[in-house]
């Protein structure tokens, strides 16, 4: 598998619904009900495109897809997104594509005039890896809602200010 500079696929196809269903379950991350609600924001987008406030990163190895991320700005706010899935295939994990899809989501934002970034994970030990990735990106922890998901399962609200660069008041408000 190439771990070069990707350009990644940002329209989805209906072949999609499939090809996320199968990602994220090879994960063994996620509930059945958390597979469907993933391979729901690709069929809504499929029926509304963009105006169903999803964006997509996909990134294909021939038939297959090895990592994708989703994300879209978060309603009644007027520059913030949410990173609401980001997997890569069990067998591509450790060669860089979180990292590229991170960085690829974050330059799409900034398009977007997006000024920061959000994402909600689980406090369960089993997302360890995936608090690591999300701090190796640059993302810190700005919240832990305890007992959220189910008891001794909380929510922890990761974020990145993708302005911090950029102090020109005129950046913000945008959207
Ligand atoms: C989290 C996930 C997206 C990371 O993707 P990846 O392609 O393996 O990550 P990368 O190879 O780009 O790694 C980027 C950085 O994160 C770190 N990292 C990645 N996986 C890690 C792990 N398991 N433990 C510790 N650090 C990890 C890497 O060391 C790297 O840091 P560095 O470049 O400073 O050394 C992937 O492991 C995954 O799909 N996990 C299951 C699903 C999931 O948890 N999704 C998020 C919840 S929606």
């Amino acid at each position: 598998m190439s771990s070069g500079s990707p350009s990644f696929r940002t329209q989805v196809v209906p072949d999609d619904v499939e090809r996320v269903r199968h990602l994220v379950t090879d994960t063994r991350f996620f509930h059945d009900h958390e597979v469907e609600i993933a391979v729901e924001l690709v069929e809504e987008t499929l029926l509304k495109g963009v105006s169903a406030g999803y964006h997509f990163l996909l990134a294909d190895d021939g038939p297959r897809l090895v990592a994708y991320a989703c994300f879209g700005p978060i309603p009644c706010t007027t520059s913030s997104f949410d990173l609401y899935w980001i997997a890569v295939a069990p067998t591509a994990q450790r060669f860089g594509w979180g990292r590229r899809l991170m960085s690829a989501m974050e330059q799409r934002v900034r398009e977007l005039n997006g000024t920061q970034v959000f994402i909600d994970t689980s406090g369960r030990d089993q997302y360890s890896p995936t608090r690591s990735f999300y701090e190796r990106c640059g993302y810190k922890l700005v919240a832990r809602l305890h007992d959220f998901y189910a008891p001794n399962d909380d929510k922890l609200i990761y974020a990145r200010s993708l302005v911090e660069l950029e102090p020109v008041a005129g950046s913000l408000g945008r959207v």
